[in-house]
């Protein structure tokens, strides 16, 4: 007995065309839909490519429509027929294929589908966590289809662009040591070391330096990394880095050849972007827009008017400007008329809501100024300071918040970005990609009493800092970098340390001590001694690169079997409990971790 052949000679159905009239094809794949119009049944085909039309008609072939008459939406089938013209009024030209239909001389029905949970041309309006507990069904929606063909592009032109730059592809494990990135790890139970653990990689950080070390000069990898750490839309608890180390570099290349590939990601979805991005000073970013990662896109500065509140009578104000803190504005252009009270005192509740004192608005409208009460408040010279310190013009609208420095600063920062998005501010045909960098290279964490690296502790301090690493940490700059794309961190990176004393004394600044040093990275400080070059490198998030350039809201979009908020895949129902064999087999003893198998919502 010999197998069907209908594979063997199958084309897919979107590289049919009208010069293939009159081609005998074979065709295999999904029953979109069936119509039955006229006598005749329709049904549209679907494979991985696209659709096609097949008709079948009883005067022509009665065993094909007695088959066809049967079919339901998702049945599989294989069909063989000649590709024939449509009629003219029936050409259909929003499809790539509504030219031709196919009246197949054989099907067969190679099998049949259980009735849809939602209905696949809808996937959109259907509840997410449906869409991940049938994620199989979900794919097979063409929106789905076409982020994986644009991920699959992406991730090619960047392995493309490094190949082409010299770059070795080097994989890195997964069952390692812990590494610190800042969240928490996820561990693994030895077995033939029982008691002991495996992390899973946040990040290849160290054995990318160690490649360096051993002498590969270029190295990149589409690296896979796990966090436990709270999950937001872009983020996910495993997720994919384009990971790259560079031996004999400063900054700038790994920005060049960042640029480089990026550019040629951009490409795939039709995006053209002007090289170099532009670079911006943290100090420079952070005082205007109240953040790191700032969206270009639309203007609204924030201006210091802190002048002002030192000299002025008002006690709001000059009770912050005399405890050291800033008085700082942004101008909502041509806000001064339009704006509802209700919206203003909305801003004033974000506010509050992020830790602020308030919020206090002047409008600078043509028939006068009107205000939250502070123009009583300020005298006249004061009031046309306020005006041209925040560049106010007649019409505009000015917020001000008096608070603590830096938190006015990051206030100011949201409320510019909530009001860009209430007011449609932001310019969306524009493509805002920057750099950020020098950076502070510690902060103080005051949960955990200490400075921590604002990177990561393997970032190079700036060499005109390096007198003030005992002296004054906090104002060490790093020779770190961010690349920000529309308001979004799309990765980061640094000049690493190669000097295994310098990189002693700052595991001794964020607290590591020698002891802790030597168990946690005593490989690398060795490594370090051992004629470590000087290096860095750069990681870029490839799930939020092809989230925003696929135009999607979340990173589950563009990941094939994504992970709900609280870490549970509903397909299959991991996390799940242990065997109790399993666990006694890593010697662990079942208890609270054992619970049984529910799947998190
Ligand atoms: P960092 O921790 O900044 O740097 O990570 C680099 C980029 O990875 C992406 N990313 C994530 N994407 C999805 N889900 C997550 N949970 C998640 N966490 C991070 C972001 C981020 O900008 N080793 C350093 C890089 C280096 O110094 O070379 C690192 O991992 O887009």
């Amino acid at each position: 007995m010999s197998e069907p052949t209908w594979g063997r000679n199958r084309r897919f159905c979107s590289t049919l065309s009208g010069s293939d009239v009159g081609v005998a094809v074979d065709l295999a794949g999904w029953v979109q839909v069936r119509r039955d119009l006229g006598g005749l049944v329709f049904v549209e085909l679907r494979d991985s490519s696209g659709r096609v039309q097949l008709v079948a008609d009883p005067n022509k072939n009665k065993d094909v429509f007695e088959v066809f008459t049967s079919l339901k939406s998702e049945y599989v089938i294989a069909v063989r027929g000649e590709v024939s013209e449509r009629p003219a009024n029936t050409v259909n030209p929003n499809s790539p294929t509504g030219a031709i239909e196919i009246y197949p001389d054989t099907v067969s029905l190679l099998n049949t589908a259980a009735p849809l949970p939602f209905q696949l041309d809808s996937g959109q309006q259907v509840d997410e966590s449906l869409r991940l507990k049938y994620r199989y069904l979900d794919l097979r929606r063409s929106e789905m289809h076409d982020h994986f063909v644009l991920r699959h592009k992406i991730a090619q032109a960047i392995r493309n662009y490094l190949n082409e730059n010299s770059f070795l592809e080097i994989e890195t494990p997964i069952l390692t040591k812990a590494t610190p990135e800042g969240a928490r790890d996820f561990l693994v139970p030895s077995r033939l070391n029982p008691g002991s653990w495996y992390a899973l990689p946040q990040s290849p950080q160290l054995f990318k330096q160690t490649l360096m070390i051993s002498g590969f000069d270029r190295y990149y990898q589409i690296a896979r990394c796990f966090r436990d750490e709270d999950l937001r839309a872009d983020r996910q608890p495993e997720f994919t880095q384009v990971d790259l180390e560079m031996s004999f570099v400063d900054e700038e290349q790994i920005m060049q050849v960042t640029e480089g590939w990026l550019t040629a990601a951009f490409a795939c979805a039709g995006i053209d972007v002007p090289r170099p991005f532009p670079r911006y000073t943290y100090k420079h970013i952070f005082e205007r827009y109240g953040t790191d990662k700032p969206d270009m896109r639309f203007g609204m500065e924030i201006k210091d008017l802190t002048s002002v509140a030192s000299v002025c009578q008002f006690k709001m104000f000059r009770s912050v400007a005399d405890a050291g803190g800033k008085l700082k504005a942004i101008c909502v252009k041509d806000g001064a008329q339009g704006i509802s009270r209700k919206q203003t005192d909305s801003w004033q509740e974000a506010v509050k809501s992020w830790g602020g004192k308030g919020m206090a608005w002047v409008a600078f409208a043509q028939g006068g100024v009107r205000s939250s009460g502070i123009d009583k408040h300020l005298s006249e010279e004061e009031m046309s300071s306020v005006k041209d310190l925040s560049t106010a013009k007649e019409g505009d609208l000015v917020l001000l918040v008096a608070d603590k420095d830096p938190l006015v600063t990051v206030l100011l920062g949201r409320l510019r970005l909530k009001i860009g998005e209430e007011l449609d501010l932001i310019d969306t045909s524009k493509h805002s990609l920057l750099w950020v960098s020098e950076f502070p290279l510690f902060e103080f964490d005051p949960e955990e009493e200490r400075l921590v690296a604002v990177h990561h502790p393997f970032t190079a301090p700036h060499s005109q800092d390096l007198g003030l690493l005992k002296s004054k940490p906090e104002q060490v700059r790093a020779r770190a970098y961010d690349v920000v794309y529309n308001g979004v961190e799309l990765g980061s990176g640094s000049i690493r340390i190669h000097d295994q004393n310098l990189q002693s004394e700052v595991f001794s600044i964020i607290g590591i001590d020698k002891e802790t040093a030597k168990q946690k990275f005593g490989f690398l400080l060795d490594a370090l001694a051992s004629g470590a070059p000087p290096h860095g490198g750069i990681a870029l998030g490839l799930d939020r690169i092809v989230m925003l350039l696929a135009g999607c809201k979340s990173i589950r979009e563009v990941i094939a079997f994504p992970k709900t908020q609280s870490g549970a895949c509903l397909m299959t129902e991991a996390p799940s409990a242990a065997s109790p064999q399993q666990l006694s087999e890593l010697k662990i003893k079942p208890g609270s971790e054992a619970k049984a198998a529910v799947p998190l919502q």
